[in-house]
């Protein structure tokens, strides 16, 4: 059963994983983040990079991999993967670029990259802190409903709720791309610790699955049971259905 913390907003959620990874930090100067993206970390990564300059944490060898990318947006797109995590992650909280890596989403070569990626994630010695969102349709990164328990990091589809709630950051519905990359299920549960989070209602339903619901693959946020050490923040209203 992963351990649950009930918190008033996304403030205090970030204060408290930030203070987690300042730790983790501090003990492994090259430790391993897995990062998302989405509306959900964000706090959290505020929260780190106050900690980080109040504290003049040298994070110079803090290595990083994303969880996701969307395959075939042009190079430099502002809402490619790469672009979030260098605009919301790399350079507040003052990361070396090189050592953060995010699935390459370039359709050339795209048969290639989850080979890659998996072998770079074992090469660093694996992750050490996990952060993960969960979307309305219970993924975690881009791993949908469906997704094999044990995949690893590979190419998929997009669900349509997905593209939906993903439109807010493109001029137009259709500009959201129709595959991404994503680390798999598997690829996940490798890591050392996982920390989802969620906030608000519409996320209530998605919760509950993944923290009570049997483990299945129709609700890959589920696969977070299997795990020997798995967090989950929520806030109230994200926590009305457990
Ligand atoms: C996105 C990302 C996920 C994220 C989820 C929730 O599409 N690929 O990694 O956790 O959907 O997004 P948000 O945090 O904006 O609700």
């Amino acid at each position: 059963m992963a351990e649950i913390v009930i918190v008033r907003d996304e403030q205090e959620a970030g204060g408290l994983i930030a203070d987690a990874i300042v730790a983790l930090i501090t003990g492994k100067p090259d430790a391993v983040l897995g990062l998302a993206t989405g509306s959900t970390p964000l706090a959290t990564y505020r929260a780190l990079a106050e900690r980080i300059g109040e504290r003049r944490i040298d994070v110079r060898g803090v290595r990083g991999f994303a969880l996701d990318e969307y395959v075939g947006l042009p190079a430099g797109h502002p809402e490619s993967y790469r672009a979030v995590i260098t605009r919301e992650v790399v350079e507040p909280l003052g990361l070396t670029p090189e050592l953060v890596r995010v699935p390459n989403g370039d359709p050339t070569g795209i048969e290639h990259a989850g080979r890659d990626y998996e072998a770079a994630i074992t090469a660093a010695g694996g992750v050490d802190l996990q952060i993960l969102g969960i979307g309305r349709t219970g993924h975690i990164g881009f791993n949908e409903p469906g997704s094999s328990l044990a995949s690893l990091t590979r190419v998929k589809t997009l669900t349509a709720p997905t593209r939906a709630d993903n439109a807010r950051f493109f001029d137009s519905p259709d500009d959201v791309p129709m595959h991404c990359i994503t680390q798999g299920i598997g690829t996940i549960l490798r890591a050392r610790h996982l920390v989802l989070l969620a906030f608000g209602e519409a996320k209530a339903p998605a919760v509950a699955a993944a923290v009570e619901g049997p483990v299945s693959a129709s609700q890959p946020g589920s696969a977070i049971q299997l795990h020997p050490h798995a967090t989950v923040v929520v806030d109230e209203a994200a926590a009305s259905r457990l």
